[in-house]
């Protein structure tokens, strides 16, 4: 039997979601859409040849309904969904933030509910998105969402208890490699590079160094020990480094991140 798959509040991670699953071989006809705006509708059914409907049919019809509107538009959403969704649907959240008792208490006893943190590469299919089971997810409904968000990048199952960490870690993560890049390209005009040669040059660093983390399987000490020489260039880098307390900041900064990613999943915005 085939699979409908919803995404309700189709919007940037919606899309990219959705376009990943097409590449990935899911066909349009058993994708449906819902978005707020009929124009934004309509662009998704001309773009992907996906199905509009209401969230209402979305929730009656289709057998997964993947959540990812904005936190704040969560609640009326599934004040809007509860009447029409039968309990053996399963319902991915994408939203960030929110614990899976927020829909468990808000849907049919007993809906499975699977929680996931995905991140901006998605779009270019780069994700990492973390998976967590609520109370009635089951093995298949777990493997089912990662079906899904693997369509866009990777996918590593935690327990919900971790969740902040992840969002501190990989859900705020490309934010900080772009914060690095921006401070290294104002270096290099410092030094008296042009800016746009200054940025091909630790973005093209940044990829290379990416690429070596994630296929050389070398721990990143042993990484950065092979290029720095006895009384040469990079070890007098890495001494300001620590001068400066960059690896506490770093530190301090995912508490940080952590800590709010708490307060905001315990509704204090
Ligand atoms: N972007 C990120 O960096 C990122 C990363 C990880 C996770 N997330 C999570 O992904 C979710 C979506 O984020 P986003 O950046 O993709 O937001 P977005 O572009 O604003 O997409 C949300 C879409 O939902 C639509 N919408 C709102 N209420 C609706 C309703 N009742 N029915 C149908 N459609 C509705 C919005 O319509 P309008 O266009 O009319 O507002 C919008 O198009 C969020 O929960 C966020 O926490 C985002």
């Amino acid at each position: 039997m085939t699979q409908k798959v919803a995404v309700l509040g189709t919007g940037k991670i919606g899309e990219a979601l959705l376009s990943g699953m097409i590449r990935a071989g899911w066909a349009p006809a058993d994708l449906l859409v819902t978005a707020r705006r009929a124009e934004r509708a309509e662009e998704l059914r001309t773009r992907y040849g996906v199905t509009p409907v209401t969230n209402a049919e979305a929730a009656k019809t289709a057998d997964t309904l993947i959540l990812t509107v904005k936190p704040q538009d969560m609640a009326a959403l599934l004040d809007e969904l509860a009447p029409h969704t039968p309990a053996d649907r399963l319902v991915i959240s994408g939203a960030a933030g929110i614990p899976t008792s927020f829909f468990e208490e808000r849907l049919a006893a007993g809906t499975p509910v699977v929680r996931v943190m995905t991140n901006t590469p998605a779009l270019v299919d780069e994700a990492m998105s973390v998976i967590s089971a609520g109370s009635h997810a089951s093995e298949a409904d777990l493997a089912h969402a990662e079906e899904i968000f693997g369509a866009v990048g990777k996918t590593l199952r935690v327990p919900e208890s971790q969740q902040d960490a992840c969002t501190a870690l990989s859900g705020s993560g490309p934010a900080y490699f772009f914060y690095l890049v921006e401070a290294m390209t104002d270096a290099g005009i410092l030094l008296g590079l042009p800016r746009d040669k200054a940025h091909d040059l630790i973005v093209q660093s940044a990829i290379g160094a990416a690429t070596m983390l994630r296929d050389s399987g070398e721990h990143p000490v042993k990484l950065r020990e092979n290029v720095t020489s006895p009384a040469g260039t990079t070890i007098s880098a890495i001494r300001e480094l620590e001068n400066h307390g960059v690896r506490a900041a770093l530190i301090a900064a995912l508490e940080a991140a952590r800590d709010r990613s708490r307060e905001l999943a315990s509704g204090n915005s």
